[in-house]
């Protein structure tokens, strides 16, 4: 038997669930029940009635699946999978930012630890960021930990002012604004798509902004035959492979050569075969930070449900 077969094996004796970002190494796939983004993964991590689920992301991924199923075993293959953004902010910085800026709505975006929020009013995700902002109904808020995604949520209200946190993504600011003046020049018919964790002056000049599952979306649909793509690698992986198994006969570039994320990188099939069979690396979290983390998500998923 060879590693995929083992893992589909134990996974149906353990009745267990694999959960996959698309940033990580894109043969996870071929083990996967769920490929996408944050949100979607939130959301099937809180519809599953598996008893284990296996979070192919990074640790704060796996801490909201724990959030959202804490009677499941959630198990993160290697636990070196952190997430630098969400490591940038704790709870003594938050509520530091909080008390500069009292009486103020705070979102927290996914990637923050549970116990950041468990501080916080409502959580988003960069494909609902700008919905959760508004459904607030306030012209002031904070938001943590991402300045970059904040910034980007404020240029797509009126009157919205909204107060960022100076975390950033390190993999994402690696973008500059000469690569894609490169990118212009270089493929011309191409349409550039980026994350919004990128630079504002990034984002400014992308022809498109949106999470990783809106820019999947926005490949798709378009009729373009090139796409230059301003986040994490495995996006562009996914898209090239689709575009050849569908015949899409569409070409993805990644912007730069350096925009893979490191700390999604780590796991790989060995790991998840270990996981399953140890059942080694399991998230554990207090039960009175799961119960405050949860409103801040709930809340979420019920102001952001149209997406
Ligand atoms: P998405 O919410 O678009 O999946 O992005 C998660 C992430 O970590 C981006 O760097
Ligand atoms: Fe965190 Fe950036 Fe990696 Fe996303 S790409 S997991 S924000 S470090």
């Amino acid at each position: 038997m060879n590693l995929v077969e083992k893992i589909n094996k134990l996974k149906k004796e353990k009745n267990a669930v694999i959960l996959t970002h698309c940033y990580q190494n894109i043969e996870i796939d071929e083990v996967s029940d769920f490929v996408g983004d944050s949100l979607y993964l939130s959301k099937m991590a809180a519809k599953t009635d598996a008893d284990i689920i296996v979070f192919a992301g990074v640790y704060f991924m796996a801490q909201s699946a724990k959030i959202l199923s804490p009677k499941k075993k959630v198990l993160l293959p290697n636990m070196n999978s952190g997430c630098l953004m969400a490591d940038m902010i704790d709870v003594e910085k938050l509520q530091e930012f909080k008390a500069k800026n009292p009486n103020l709505p705070v979102v927290c975006y996914i990637n923050s630890t549970a116990e950041v929020k468990a501080q916080c009013d409502i959580c988003c995700t960069s494909s609902n960021a700008v919905e959760i902002v508004k459904s607030l109904n306030t012209n002031k808020v904070l938001f943590a930990p991402d300045t970059y995604l904040g910034k980007w949520v404020e240029t797509k209200l009126n009157n919205v002012e909204v107060i960022t946190f100076n975390g950033f993504c390190p993999t994402h600011l690696r973008i500059r604004t000469e690569d894609i003046e490169k990118a212009r020049a270089t493929y011309p018919e191409a349409l550039i798509l980026a994350h919004p964790e990128c630079h504002t002056e990034v984002s400014k000049l992308a022809d498109f902004v949106g999470s990783t599952k809106e820019i999947m979306e926005f490949a798709k649909k378009s009729d373009k035959k090139q796409f230059v793509i301003a986040t994490e690698k495995g996006v562009v992986d996914r898209l090239n492979r689709d575009s050849k198994l569908y015949n899409w006969e569409k070409e993805f570039i990644l912007i730069n050569e350096n925009i893979i994320c490191p700390n999604m990188k780590h796991n790989t099939l060995d790991d998840i075969l270990y996981t399953l069979e140890t059942e080694q690396n399991e998230i554990t979290l207090d039960k009175n930070i799961i119960e405050k983390a949860r409103k801040s998500i709930d809340k979420m998923l019920l102001a952001g449900s149209t997406k």
